[in-house]
């Protein structure tokens, strides 16, 4: 069993070693099983060794892996100063055009990078992305394992215990709408709850596996990827008053819809004005450029997008990618010609707003400071070595840096579409400035005694 494994593989490696000299024209857009998924990942890290990683995060319930793909100049470690991005697709394990797509982007990614396409260099130079094909990996093998090509609209969306996984986060819009009229934190809503999660009988494998990722990493930005339906759908997903469908923004409402249509736009089918409803009774009314917010569609409480930006500094949008679920193998090409240009184009909109570092004077950074915009109520916390990301639509901002010990300290910035402008804070600790007060005390003193001679 072993040997023949290894003897796949190097055939795997030899083919694509082959592969890699057209565009997409190496790509093979075939569906990938389990075992196939794991080939296809292993023989991107084969060919961009130097540049790529896989790592798992968990075990699904039936105990497969959930395979993440990490593509950096420096896979395997968080750089200061460069911000992160992640795709998860295939949470609904009958939902299946994502982690194809995901899997080609992968090749796609690697094959651009060693013929020196400049964008794509760039791109994984200054992004640390990793690329999770499949969150739900038992519930595709079961919607795959249907006879024929015609599969059913649900078999394989849950888990192996039952459990929709987008249903499954912990309800933080809750804990938000309730904060946002009496008062209470706006961010990182389950900051020190990392032991109740774990407690949690509740809460799937995978739930988990993905929600101790999404705190242990300091994601800046993702996508979600289903399918169903197309249109790239923005936070927040939960209704404000539980009613089925309204219109729910969050604080960053302007910047989720710009990220939104980042995605729609480079795709001609989501952003056709024209285009029909999947089935010809769907409810679109809300869709407007290929986008939605989440709430003015349906509501949806316990989904993973609105966990990411109230757990967490990661903005994540739900992109529906496709009206078939499962669609014909041979129409796999098609999807990833719709979805390849928004897929890149995507992932560089990690690279706008406001960063930089918040240090002390000394230099040394300061980790979990706070960073606030002026009229959003959302704010965002620096990583471990003081580094951070706020993504913020074009305009002028007021900017503050805060951390428990230090003065506070506001910067106007103004920031264009992109780049992200560079804006570091050196905060004066308060230790610091009673010293600086107690001196200039003294000197005012000694003045006056000598002035008045006492
Ligand atoms: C380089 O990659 C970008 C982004 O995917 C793409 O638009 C462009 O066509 C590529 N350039 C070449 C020469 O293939
Ligand atoms: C981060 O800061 C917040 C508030 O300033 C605090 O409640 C939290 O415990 C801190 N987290 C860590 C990991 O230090
Ligand atoms: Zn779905």
């Amino acid at each position: 069993m072993k040997h023949f494994l290894s003897v796949v593989l190097f055939g795997t490696a030899v083919v694509a070693l082959v592969r890699a000299t057209g565009s997409d024209g190496e790509i093979s857009f075939e569906y990938h099983r389990y075992e196939e998924l794991r080939k296809a990942l292993v023989s991107v890290w084969l060919q961009c060794p130097t540049i790529t990683r896989i790592y798992t995060i968990g075990e699904s319930f039936e105990g497969r892996e959930l395979l993440v793909l990490e593509m950096s100049d420096n896979p395997g470690t968080h750089e200061a100063g460069e911000p992160e991005f992640k795709y998860i697709a295939n949470m609904h394990g009958n939902e299946a055009v994502g982690r194809e797509l995901l899997i080609y982007l992968a090749q796609y990614l690697c094959n651009q990078y060693q013929q020196g396409n400049e964008t794509i260099i760039d791109l994984i130079h200054n992004t640390r992305i990793h690329l999770m094909p499949s969150m739900n990996p038992d519930g595709f093998e079961k919607a795959a394992s249907q006879p024929g090509e015609i599969k059913d609209w649900f078999v394989g969306r849950s888990n192996a215990q039952g459990v929709d996984l987008n249903r499954n986060f912990p309800d933080l819009d809750r804990i938000i709408y309730i904060n946002e009229r009496e008062g209470g934190a706006n961010n990182h809503l389950l900051q020190n709850m990392k032991k109740a999660v774990d407690e949690n009988t509740k809460l799937a494998p995978e739930t988990k596996a993905v929600i101790h990722w999404i705190m242990d990493i300091p994601f800046v930005l993702s996508a979600n990827l289903h399918g169903g339906d197309v249109v790239a759908n923005y936070p927040y997903d939960e209704t404000r008053t539980g009613s089925t469908h309204e219109y729910s923004a969050s604080p960053d409402d302007v910047m989720f819809k710009s990220l939104a249509r980042a995605y729609s736009m480079y795709n001609p089918v989501m952003s056709d004005p024209h285009r029909p409803p999947c089935r010809k009774n769907d409810d679109d009314s809300s869709f407007k450029d290929g986008i939605t917010n989440g709430g003015a569609w349906y509501s949806v409480p316990g989904g993973m997008q609105d966990f990411n930006y109230l757990s967490s500094n990661c903005f994540e949008i739900t992109l529906e990618l496709s009206c078939d679920k499962f669609p014909n193998e041979d129409m796999l090409k098609t999807y990833w010609e719709q979805n390849r240009d928004s897929l890149v184009n995507y992932i560089e909109q990690v690279h706008r707003g406001v960063k930089g570092f918040v240090r002390d004077l000394q230099g040394n950074p300061i980790s979990n400071a706070t960073v606030s915009v002026e009229g959003i109520d959302h704010d965002i916390t620096t990583a471990k070595d003081g580094d951070y990301w706020r993504l913020l639509a074009p305009g002028n901002y007021k900017v503050a840096a805060s951390a428990p010990g230090y003065l506070t300290v506001i910067k106007k910035v103004a920031v264009p579409y992109s780049p992200a402008t560079r804006v570091d804070f050196e905060l004066e600790s308060l230790m610091e400035r009673k010293e600086e007060e107690r001196e200039e005390l003294m000197d005012w003193w000694k003045m006056m005694s000598e002035t008045l001679n006492f």
